[in-house]
């Protein structure tokens, strides 16, 4: 599938050094590549793209938030959107489950239900963290759009450059990033660094620190 969305290319990284970084991930970040400031500026401009796209006559918008990754993301969404609309934001969660240490298991899961309510007839935004293979994502677009939506559309943090076949283009893309594992503002390595405000490239010894094992 060809790409078409506009994204902020991070292919720069930043010295460590120069960031606030909490002591307990310092030796575990190779580098710095979305500053917080960067992050909480981008969201804001995907906000107003979904506020300009809001049809006069719609009743909601649901926030589809994909746990637990896109907890910061779908959150710092919702601050930002309700500043620029006067329709209300609903917040609904699903889980969906493939990496174990920094290796994709390639046998996905969708956890939790979504009402049909909060669904139909209302303007939904899949909120994602970061998407590589769209895999899971194709599956729950399929679900949701059989709840019979006004709309549903994709909105992903994070986009990997990688070589292999897309199976969805989302229509909201923050940061168009290279193919390395990052962490950071809710993206885990086994379960830490979600709380890490800057989105960083773990180390070989960060990886090494919270393997599981
Ligand atoms: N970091 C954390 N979680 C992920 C990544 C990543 O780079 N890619 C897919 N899930
Ligand atoms: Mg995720």
């Amino acid at each position: 599938m060809k790409q078409k969305f506009e994204a902020i290319e991070a292919d720069k990284v930043y010295d460590k050094s120069l960031f606030d970084i909490p002591n307990a991930y310092s030796d575990s970040i190779q580098s710095v590549l979305i500053p917080p400031g960067l992050i909480r500026n981008r969201v804001s401009k995907l906000a107003r793209n979904i506020a300009n796209e809001l049809p006069e006559n719609v009743e909601a918008i649901t926030l589809v938030c994909v746990l637990k990754g896109a907890f910061r993301f779908s959150s710092m969404l919702m601050e930002e959107l309700v500043k620029l609309t006067d329709i209300p934001v609903i917040m609904e969660f699903i889980r969906m489950k493939s990496y174990h240490n920094d290796v994709s298991t390639g046998d996905v899961q969708i956890l939790g239900e979504l009402p049909s309510n909060v669904i139909k007839d209302k303007f939904v935004v899949v909120v994602e963290d970061i998407i590589d293979t769209g895999k899971t994502m194709k599956v729950l677009c399929e679900m949701l759009n059989q709840l019979g939506p006004y709309k549903c559309l994709i909105a992903t943090l994070l986009w990997k450059e990688l070589q292999t076949e897309r199976e969805v283009v989302p229509h909201y893309v923050g940061f168009l990033i290279p193919d390395v594992f990052v962490i950071g503002f809710g993206l885990d390595y086994n379960e830490f660094f979600r709380d890490l405000d800057a989105i960083c490239v773990i180390n070989e010894y960060g990886k090494e620190k919270f393997k599981i094992k």
